[in-house]
């Protein structure tokens, strides 16, 4: 039997939502930290351990899995015409200090999804899948969003297999040791629609006691990596002026990056989320530094100036201070916008079901931004309490998570029409 997206409200059809929290708190157990959050990195252990609960998942619901020589993972619910299915998805790897719901949510949300479908005997007539994408966070092994990379084919796998861990290993060895990478060729399966329900993992839709987030697009992101070389020498007989100090420049660098978003304005945000310093001891004036700078803006020509800006004032208090710099590029997407016919889908799906919505953009980079170019795709966010993510005290509503999973329901099965 199947039906429109639209006739879901009249057919009472709805997610099983304790189900879905039962999954979401099963998964984060995987990498589950002492004293809450969750700590799964990519390509770990605790990431081989999740990917194999999933793909469990997607087995035990019948699903034709497959999965890339990235780990790029698939699980494919058969329609009754052949074709691209209409997917699903997000990640399941976390930052260090993760929380329950950052990528997991949109994955255990399709293979919700179809379970209900599967329990009401609904068929769908294009294939409807759901995906996990490798390494979405980026903070081993840069840039960001490197699955979804591979799989458009944005990035090769032969390139993203090279990016080094800073203890030195590399993807192709986590891969190979891990036994993740699979038998596909990324690429060769492509996406009729892209959809990703995720947490806002900001403050607006709880500040404005909105239920759903109709997400209209992604920002830009900046990642660069600043190596700062200097001279140590000792913090007592060292005179200042003939110091060459590296952590200094560093500081100063750091201190610039605030006030250079508060001029670059235009939402323009910008993170210090990394300053190492060697040999890092009280009284030795440090010889090296290494920082990351975050830009963002969902102004592009903004986000450039911003990048200038930034190297322009880091070259020039290096050579001030007689410090040596070098800056590279980790990651640099540009702002994305998704698609509006899938936009307005998700608008109306959740008005039909009575949900309050927002239409806003993200602060945070999605696999979404990264399919968006290759076919239809849309998110639908649903609020983080307190606005926290990237944080182990990240935590949605069961009825919120149930809202986004019923809207999901809604948008995939009109779009598998
Ligand atoms: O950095 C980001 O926005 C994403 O969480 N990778
Ligand atoms: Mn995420
Ligand atoms: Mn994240």
């Amino acid at each position: 039997m199947a039906f429109r997206g639209s006739e879901i409200i009249s057919k009472n059809l709805r997610v099983d939502g304790h189900r879905l929290v039962g999954r979401i708190e099963e998964l984060a157990q995987i990498g589950g930290l002492e004293g809450g959050g969750v700590c799964r990195l990519a390509f770990s252990d605790e990431d081989k351990q999740a990917r194999e609960k999933v793909v469990r998942w997607m087995t035990d619901l019948g699903l034709d899995i497959v999965i890339d020589r990235f780990g790029n993972t698939v699980g494919i619910r058969a329609g009754q015409e052949e074709g691209p299915p209409v997917m699903m998805g997000s990640h399941i790897d976390t930052v260090e200090t993760g929380g329950s719901y950052d990528g997991a949510l949109g994955v255990l949300a399709g293979l919700e999804v179809i379970e209900t479908l599967n329990d009401a005997n609904i068929g769908t007539r294009y294939p409807i899948a759901v995906a996990f994408f490798s390494n979405e966070e980026g903070c081993r092994f840069q840039p960001d969003m490197m699955g979804s990379c591979v799989f458009t084919g944005v990035l090769s796998h032969e390139e993203a297999s090279k990016a080094v861990a800073p203890d030195g290993t590399t993807i192709a060895d986590e891969l190979e040791r891990r036994e993740i990478g699979g038998s596909a060729n990324p690429g060769d399966l492509k996406a009729r629609a892209f959809l990703e329900l995720h947490v806002e993992q900001g403050p607006i839709m709880e500040a404005e006691n909105l239920q759903i987030g109709v997400v209209e697009g992604v920002q830009g992101i900046s990642w660069s990596e600043i190596n700062l070389k200097g001279v140590s020498n000792h913090a007592g007989t060292t005179p200042m002026h003939l110091r060459h100090d590296a952590g200094f420049v560093a500081a100063e660098i750091a201190t610039y990056v605030r006030k250079l978003a508060r001029d670059i304005g235009g939402g323009q945000v910008a993170t210090v989320g990394v300053i190492e310093l060697h040999p890092s001891q009280i009284n030795v004036v440090a010889d090296q530094a290494k920082m990351t700078v975050d830009l963002r803006n969902l102004d592009e020509n903004l986000l450039l100036q911003a990048e200038h800006k930034l190297e322009q004032y880091a070259a020039q208090s290096a050579k001030n201070e007689g410090v040596d710099i070098e800056i590279s590029r980790l990651a640099r997407f540009q702002p994305t916008p998704f698609d509006t016919g899938v936009i307005n889908l998700v608008a109306k799906t959740a008005e039909n079901m009575g949900f309050g919505i927002k239409r806003m953009s993200s602060g945070a980079g999605h696999d979404a931004q990264i399919l968006a170019p290759s076919c239809p795709t849309g998110m639908i966010f649903v609020p983080s309490r307190g606005g926290k993510s990237h944080n182990i005290e990240e935590y949605t509503d069961p009825d919120e998570i149930a809202a986004g999973a019923n809207v999901l329901l809604g948008v995939a099965l009109e779009l598998a029409e």
